[in-house]
């Protein structure tokens, strides 16, 4: 399943989704960086140049982040062991939130205007690749209030561990 949403154009998105893709089909890399026994949401990076960066992440059972965007980048993710639901917002002024399930093998690849939040709803922990355009700087997270739509809350610096491009390509 492809999920593209409206806003950013489709071939960086295609290209996005099909990065993904192309790592979630090569388990051998990734699969000895799994955290089996995590109890919060981990990231390891598989690939990080100057303007892109691939990642693998654990969502524990339960695990979560609150609604964000990510500071300009376009991104996808491509679910590869577990389930996750995405609440997402279609752009800054949105006035109401969608809703999708992302089961094993679901791509959602997303524009520089996605808002979302992400949660593992399941019993068991989901594994995503997630691959950013231009590299995951930092996220702003939102409050989203009927009929008042989203309200910039905070902005972090990107959680995922420093890596110095170039300086990391797992094979
Ligand atoms: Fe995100």
């Amino acid at each position: 399943m492809s999920v593209l949403t409206r806003r950013a154009r489709p071939p960086a998105l295609q290209w996005l989704a099909s990065v993904a893709q192309g790592w979630a089909e090569q388990p051998d890399i990734w699969r000895r960086l799994v955290r089996p026994d995590a109890t919060g949401r981990w990231v390891e990076p598989l690939a990080v140049n100057e303007r892109s960066e691939v990642w693998l992440q654990g969502w524990p059972a339960g695990e979560h982040v609150e609604l964000h965007d990510h500071g300009g980048a376009s991104g996808a993710l491509c679910v590869v062991a577990g389930q996750l639901v995405e609440t997402w917002a279609t752009g800054l002024s949105a006035m109401r939130l969608r809703q999708r399930r992302l089961d094993r093998g679901a791509v959602a690849a997303f524009g520089p205007e996605h808002v979302h939040d992400v949660v593992n709803a399941g019993r068991t922990q989901a594994l995503t690749i997630q691959v950013y355009t231009p590299r995951l700087v930092s996220m702003t997270f939102y409050g989203f209030r009927r009929g008042r739509g989203l309200d910039p809350v905070r902005t972090e610096l990107s959680d995922h561990p420093v890596v110095a491009p170039g300086l990391l390509v797992r094979r």
